[in-house]
């Protein structure tokens, strides 16, 4: 039997979970608000914040999971990618609870816990997962990448982003017209109730399989100035028409590649990870083309497409499994691919 604590800490939440045999038993996350008057994510701040969260939110995911802390066998935490102030809460945590336990401690690539999401069990639910080799559409506030998974340990990217991740185009524009953050979700809600072909931005043109988002954050500045000169009221006017054309336009740059990539190494199994898969367009426009295209599309459930434990928990689990552990001197890393 193995209990697999994890923790994550990487960017604004805080999160601990607890997974036993590759079924999770709890799943805690406490999100910081403090950053949404700011617009973004003050690092200074949340690093503070979790410094307060990290001991009641592992208190509860022990608690709610209905285990003693003695039974845990592994502690897995996020290692990196992130911010240094967030992550060294949640490493320095981790080395402090696994050393008092005497229990191996095992470092987590936060980007593997995106994808490997996908092969986290709860009980009484049937959930059928991606198969090897698959294509994975990680899609987050820091990272927009195009992934061949191989096995649980074995990724290859083949494509990703030369400047801006797909979130941060999210979050920039929805900034831009004033919305609050993150603006993805906001963005997600607005456009449902507009019209994605009202306007059209600038798509990048960047070779293979890589992505840009630079470009359109610019391209949709520059068009809400231009209109705004001609019409105070603009933004306010056209939200929701705005918010669809704009999300309308992101998708379609992530299908792209997508379409190409499954074409290019011929893999129809595919999945999509990280906070943006959240998004009900995208999530819709991968299911229609799965249709179209003879794919398996594998979209995770919505509480684990954001920053959370379990994930980490799941992809200590595999590690674990392979005795992939690390020594108690470990730190944390703020790039990783
Ligand atoms: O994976 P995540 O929680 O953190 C990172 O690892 O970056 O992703 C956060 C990102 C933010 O940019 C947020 O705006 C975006 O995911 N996001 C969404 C939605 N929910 C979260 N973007 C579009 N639509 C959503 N429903
Ligand atoms: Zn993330």
């Amino acid at each position: 039997m193995a209990i697999i604590i994890g923790i994550e800490s990487s960017c604004d939440d805080t999160s601990a979970a607890i997974i036993k045999d590759g079924v999770l038993l709890s799943n805690i996350i406490a999100n910081q608000s403090v950053h949404e008057f700011y617009g973004g994510v003050i690092p200074e701040l949340a690093s503070r914040e979790h410094q307060q969260n990290i001991i009641p939110v592992v208190s509860m995911a022990i608690n709610s999971a209905k285990i003693d802390k003695s039974q845990i066998s592994a502690v897995a935490f996020t290692r990196g990618p992130g911010l240094m102030g967030s992550l060294l809460v949640g490493v320095s945590f981790a080395k402090g609870f696994a050393q008092s336990l005497n229990i191996p401690m095992i470092e987590i690539n936060h980007l593997q816990g995106h994808i490997l999401a996908h092969f986290i069990a709860e009980k009484d639910k049937n959930i059928s997962h991606p198969k090897f080799p698959f294509l994975c559409l990680l899609v987050s506030g820091g990272h927009t990448q195009l992934i061949v998974v191989k096995d649980y340990m074995d990724f290859e990217i083949i494509g990703q982003t030369i400047d801006d991740a797909a979130g941060e185009a999210f979050d920039k524009c929805a900034k831009v017209m004033g919305l609050p953050y993150p603006g993805g979700p906001v963005i997600d809600k607005l456009a449902s109730e507009g019209n994605a072909r009202a306007f059209e931005f600038a798509r990048p043109i960047v070779g293979g399989l890589n992505y840009s988002f630079s470009g359109l954050k610019t391209s949709f500045l520059y068009f809400l100035r231009d209109r705004i000169a001609e019409n105070p009221n603009f933004i306010e006017e056209n939200k929701v028409d705005l918010c669809a054309s704009l999300q309308h336009t992101i998708i379609q740059i992530l299908l792209k590649n997508l379409i190409k990539a499954a074409k290019q190494t011929g893999i129809n199994e595919i999945a999509v990870s990280g906070g943006v898969s959240a998004n009900s367009g995208l999530r819709n426009a991968i299911a229609d083309e799965g249709k179209r295209c003879g794919w398996n599309v594998y979209l995770p459930q919505l509480k684990f497409t954001t920053d959370n434990a379990a994930m980490i928990a799941i992809t200590g689990y595999f590690k674990y499994l392979k005795n992939q552990t690390c020594g108690y001197d470990v730190v944390p890393i703020t790039r990783m691919i």
